[in-house]
């Protein structure tokens, strides 16, 4: 039997040769691991981690189109690393971000005497990993996490920074918790089997976070239209780690949305979301992200903030990454106004939308009223 301390030069061996980092909310440390084919060693990986060392049992939770793909190599290597593994699978779909599919959750993890020592691993999208982890930071107050995400907009997105929730009828994410994983690891190779539209979706999201932070990664996207349409595998990795570690900054200095840095991340969100919920979710939500991210930069442009070519130079990405630019039909402009001002951001009947002076500068303001944004939504209708 290898011992315990070569175990852990193994693992740190390992470590030195994946691709990922580091980062800490507060005291926790969270670790980031980005390489192909890491999925088969997760198991090793979580056992490897000193504070998942004293974990027993682990629950899989995933949905009912990524567990008969991913869920087996999942599982054998937890099984490996010395794991007792109960997979739970719910169906696909934001229609399962309920309480009703969390409360299922928690019955079967209190069935299966599921205790504080056990770990549960999300596998899959957003949705997954929002659920799952709401379920472990509330099942007998809180147990460790690790999230294993498969579509991109989880990769670069929704895996990082600790917000888990479920839906209500009343609107989206309205309970949740804030809850940050031990490990994230993520396998590029599981974009093999995602739609080519999922692909363009999450590329929205990698618009964003080099819009907020960075003018060098929106030359780089624009550099390479044809891999990132490609999902093409190495490229993906580079993607991937640049887009968490934007994240990873803001969300390390803000981790509870208190101040503005983490509001920065809403940039193209107010009228994204609004979009989102008037269309009835018919499109994707990066189709819609792209349509608010064009809204905030013509506004910010209208409001004296942004140079008209870096709005023109953003038009033009979005395009080339295949993301719409127009909406395919006028939604009731009235609808889109009501549905902005119920938006989350709105604090004492401020909404307080996020604005670009260029690329990499954005700033928040409290004084765009509610015709700047409908003109800017209205610039959208094709
Ligand atoms: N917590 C956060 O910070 C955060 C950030 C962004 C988005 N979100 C949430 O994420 C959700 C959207 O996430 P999503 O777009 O990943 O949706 P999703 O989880 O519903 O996945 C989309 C579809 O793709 C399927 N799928 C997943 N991986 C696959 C793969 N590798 N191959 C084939 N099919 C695959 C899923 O089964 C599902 O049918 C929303 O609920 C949103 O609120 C959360
Ligand atoms: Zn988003």
């Amino acid at each position: 039997m290898i011992s315990p301390a070569r175990a852990n030069i193994a693992y740190l061996y390992t470590m030195t040769l994946m691709k990922g980092f580091e980062f800490k909310v507060n005291s926790q440390a969270t670790r980031v691991v980005i390489e192909r084919g890491v999925l088969a060693g997760v198991g090793q990986l979580a056992k490897g981690e000193a504070g998942l060392a004293d974990v027993g049992r682990v629950a899989l939770i995933s949905d009912d189109r990524v567990a008969p793909l991913y869920s087996a190599a999942v599982v054998k290597s937890f099984e490996q690393a010395g794991f007792e593994v109960e997979l739970i699978v719910f169906p696909a779909g934001e229609a399962s971000k309920t309480l009703a599919t969390a409360e299922m959750l928690f019955q079967t993890l209190a069935d299966k005497h599921f205790d504080r020592s056990g770990l549960i691993v999300a596998l899959g999208g957003g949705v997954v990993s929002d659920l799952a982890g709401f379920v472990a930071a509330t099942y007998k107050r809180g147990v460790r996490f690790v999230i294993i995400p498969t579509t991109l907009e989880s990769d670069v997105d929704a895996c990082l920074g600790g917000k888990t929730a479920v839906n209500l009828p009343a609107g989206k994410n309205l309970v949740g918790a804030f809850h940050q994983p031990a490990l994230i690891c993520v396998d590029p190779n599981c974009l093999t089997t995602l739609d080519a539209r999922d692909i363009r979706a999450g590329l929205a999201e990698s618009v964003k976070h080099a819009l907020i932070a960075s003018p060098e990664f929106l030359t780089w996207h624009e550099q390479h239209i044809d891999e990132l349409l490609r999902a093409d595998p190495g490229l993906m990795e580079t993607l991937i780690e640049r887009n968490l570690k934007i994240k990873a900054d803001i969300v390390s200095r803000d981790p509870f949305e208190r101040g503005d840095d983490r509001m920065l991340l809403n940039l193209g969100h107010t009228l994204g979301h609004a979009i989102e919920s008037q269309c009835g979710y018919a499109m994707r939500h990066g189709e819609c992200v792209s349509l608010g991210l064009l809204g905030a930069c013509r506004l910010s442009h209208t409001l004296g903030l942004l140079d008209i070519q870096i709005v023109e130079r953003v038009e033009t990405l979005l395009r080339h990454l295949q993301l719409p630019t127009t909406l395919p039909e006028a939604l009731d402009a009235d609808k889109i106004a009501a549905s902005i001002l119920n938006d989350k951001k709105v604090v004492a009947g401020k909404l307080s939308f996020v604005l670009l002076r260029d690329v990499g500068d954005p700033v928040i303001s409290q004084d765009v009223t509610p015709d700047d944004y409908l003109q800017a939504y209205r610039s959208l209708i094709g």
